[in-house]
């Protein structure tokens, strides 16, 4: 693959060749805390994301049918919202599944797919180009945190970042709101963000959707263990760990831990790492939102919320941000 080819006639990729993060020094810094813990990006590796796919078609799991459903039923508000021939960029974009519904509504002059896989994003924006032939995209491998704008020219029109799946959920409120914050950047002043959140609801539903009966979620967080092993050089079993994931009222997050299931060392890249019987790796936590809450959070970041679309159960919210000049 050509660091910049143009693929299809509609199709343009450019590889900015994002830095590699050093995974061993980050993953052993995170190993060395009170709280033991490894960032969830770790979790999708190959396995892991096929893991996390049977979650979304689980019965427990109800976001990623939710938001699909919320994209399609108001797609032509939605883009009422985002404006004709908007440029709609995709930060970490992977398959670019969710963008499928909103697109022949949308119409917009262009799409730009950004994520850090050069290899899967080339090969998924080839396959869109080729289902939406009319479409321009222009793929970008960068790292969303670079200034990858600087160095590459989007087409003219009104931006909108479309954010799906509570992604957004994954960072506590303070990184939450810097990231919110850095994308005024950017959108410029007109620029508007589309964005999936989950929505705080009964514990019961909440702790089922991340303890589901047929296990795979215990599965997908054990895998990390797998994951982790492959790039640091670690020796962890998961078969010495076990799954818990509970609802934190008072952080209002779903956490994911991994109990080590005895007292065990592990050796990580040459450092032993030691675990106590019951004490817990926390691998992820996954913030609910109410709609006073994510207003909050979005004026901190020098927002507006100028629409929200729910399902009928208030399960999932879908937003339409736009900025609010200084
Ligand atoms: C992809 C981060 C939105 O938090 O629900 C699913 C990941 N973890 N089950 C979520 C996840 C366990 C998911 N996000």
């Amino acid at each position: 693959m050509p660091a910049t080819a143009t693929a299809t006639t509609n199709v343009y990729f450019e590889d900015q060749q994002p830095a590699t993060t050093d995974s061993v020094a980050e993953v052993i810094a995170g190993l060395q805390l009170n709280q033991k813990r490894v960032d969830p990006k770790y979790f999708y590796d190959a396995h892991g994301s096929q893991l996390f796919e049977q979650i979304t078609q689980l019965p427990e799991y109800y976001p990623t049918r939710t938001e699909r459903q919320i994209l399609s039923d108001n797609a032509n508000d939605i883009a009422a919202h985002c404006g004709q021939g908007c440029v709609l960029i995709e930060p970490g974009s992977g398959s670019s599944e969710k963008i499928r519904l909103l697109l022949d509504t949308l119409r917009p002059s262009a799409y730009v797919p950004l994520d850090i896989s050069a290899e899967f994003l080339y090969r998924s924006a080839v396959k869109l180009g080729r289902e939406f032939p009319w479409l321009k995209i222009q793929a970008i491998c960068a790292d969303f945190a670079d200034s990858w704008q600087t160095r590459t020219t989007l087409p003219e029109g009104q931006r909108v970042i479309f954010y799906p799946g509570s992604t957004i959920g994954n960072m506590d409120p303070a990184a939450a709101e810097k990231f919110l914050a850095g994308l005024r950047q950017w959108i410029g002043n007109d620029g508007g963000v589309l964005i999936g959140v989950d929505l705080h609801k009964e514990e019961h539903l909440l702790n089922a959707a991340y303890n589901d009966a047929q296990g795979v979620t215990a599965e997908f967080n054990l895998n990390i263990l797998n994951s982790m092993n492959k790039l640091i050089n670690s020796n962890f079993s998961d078969q010495q760990f076990s799954h818990r994931a509970f609802y934190n009222q008072t952080l209002q997050r779903i956490e994911m831990h991994l109990v080590s299931d005895h007292a065990q060392t592990v050796n990580v890249n040459g450092n032993a790492i030691a675990f106590d019987k019951g004490e817990t790796l926390h691998t992820e936590n996954s913030y609910k939102y109410t709609l006073e809450s994510f207003t909050a959070l979005s004026e901190a970041a020098g927002f507006t919320i100028k629409r929200s679309w729910l399902d009928d159960d208030a399960l999932f919210s879908v937003h339409y941000l736009s900025v609010n000049p200084d």
